[in-house]
């Protein structure tokens, strides 16, 4: 088998990628080695940039979100038992964000994907990548018990961090960049109305940071900040609703709905880059160039960056005979992705209890949230960085 574009990976970057390029004329082949049902299962975050749902809109898979998507105009912080808005919208010279969960995004690609007749092989086992330091670079896997090949002028890697592209990259050949946080997030779906369906909640208390998000409106998603060595197993939901209470000032605490958790687990945060992002004929996208702590909500939208930037440059190399954009793919996405790292570790650092802390490193925190939300010029930091930054 042979296509333009072999694309390792049906997450979001991968489905997006696939949109694009075929949007463009560019034939591509996606390569998944698990079941739809599988990807589909997976629960993601939710909050997209302006920019992302544009990219959506573009490949015509945006109505969905649109109809059951909510835009959110602020944010609010709560710290000293005291909550406090964000005027994101205002502070950012009038952008938003749409609440819509990441497995919605993938759900509508996907589709969409499948009723253009696409080829998207699902359970594809042994993947291998081949020969992407030539000019015939390959990809070899297993389907229904036979071998296959799919010859290719490029391959993108958009198989997550713990894919085989970016493995499959001699150590002397990339760099990377990690950070591991000393806690983690105990995340619980229920179907209960959200608390704040207007407004993502994040809280800094002494026992640790929440988060009250939603996925609609009569779906929610809360999190709380745990010990790395905790198990959701020693989370009742009775547990997790008072210790999310605890959290929050006590009026939004009154108002939370609580009921049975539909999917409840422990997600580690971290901290990761790998320079460059591109090896000859394969280009890395999406997770699986690097990752961010969830606090900025970045995850998807940097894919989502990541392959509008890796669309133009194979456009212009199919279009334009260039390679311009291909030679300069690492550094422009690079650029943004390392500003998105600054900005969700900064949030992450400012919204979370560190066991090293210390009595001046807490006040320090306490002091910055202070200066935060009386101070415009940081507002506006938080704000335009929140939104997402230009493209
Ligand atoms: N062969 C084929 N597919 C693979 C392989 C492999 N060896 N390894 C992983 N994959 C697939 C995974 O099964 C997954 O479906 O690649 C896909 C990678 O998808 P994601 O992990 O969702 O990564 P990405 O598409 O970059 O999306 C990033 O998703 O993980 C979240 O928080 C992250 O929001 C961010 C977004
Ligand atoms: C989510 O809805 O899962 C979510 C929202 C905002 C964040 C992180 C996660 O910052």
């Amino acid at each position: 088998m042979k296509t333009q574009v072999a694309i390792v990976g049906a997450g979001p970057a991968g489905l997006l990628l696939g949109a694009l390029l075929h949007q463009a004329g560019i034939a591509n082949v996606i390569i998944e080695r698990q079941s739809a049902a599988y990807v589909l299962g997976r629960i993601r975050a939710g909050i997209l940039e302006q920019g992302t749902v544009d990219l959506l809109d573009q490949v015509g898979v945006g109505q969905r979100l649109h109809r059951e998507g909510t835009v959110h105009h602020s944010i609010e912080l709560v710290f000293k038992g005291q909550r406090h808005a964000v005027d994101v919208q205002g502070l950012s010279g009038g952008k938003v964000v749409t609440a819509y969960g990441q497995t919605e995004v993938t759900h509508d690609l996907m589709d969409a994907r499948a009723q253009l007749g696409l080829s998207t092989v699902y359970e594809a086992a042994d993947v291998q990548i081949h020969d992407f330091d030539g000019t015939r670079p390959r990809i070899t896997y297993t389907h229904n018990a036979q071998t296959h090949a799919l010859q290719a002028d490029f391959i993108a890697g958009c198989d997550g961090f713990h894919g085989i592209c970016r493995a499959s990259v001699p150590e002397d050949a990339i760099t990377e960049y990690e950070k591991v946080y000393p806690f983690g997030w105990l995340g619980v779906l229920a179907d209960v109305p959200p608390v704040s369906p207007h407004a993502i909640v994040y809280g800094n208390s002494e026992r640790g940071f929440s988060l009250c998000s939603m996925r609609s409106p009569t779906r929610s998603r809360y999190y709380v900040q745990c010990a790395l060595n905790d198990q959701v197993a020693q989370w009742s939901d009775a547990r997790f609703w008072t210790e999310l209470k605890s959290r929050l000032d006590p009026e939004l605490a009154s108002r939370i709905v609580t009921g049975p958790s539909i999917e409840k687990s422990i997600a580690p945060l971290r901290s990761f880059v790998a320079e460059p992002m591109r090896f000859g004929r394969l280009f890395l996208a999406g997770d699986a160039a690097h990752i961010v702590p969830p606090t900025g909500a970045k995850g998807l939208n940097l894919a989502a960056s990541d392959v509008k930037y890796l669309s133009d440059a194979f456009i212009e190399f199919y279009g334009e005979k260039s390679q311009a954009g291909i030679d300069g793919y690492s550094e422009r996405a690079l650029k943004r992705i390392w500003k998105a790292e600054r900005f969700s570790w900064w949030l992450t650092s400012l919204m979370h209890r560190f066991p090293d802390t210390g009595a001046f490193g807490q006040k320090m925190q306490d002091a910055e949230l202070e200066y935060l939300v009386g101070s415009q010029a940081l507002s506006t930091v938080l704000a335009e960085n929140y939104v997402g930054l230009p493209l």
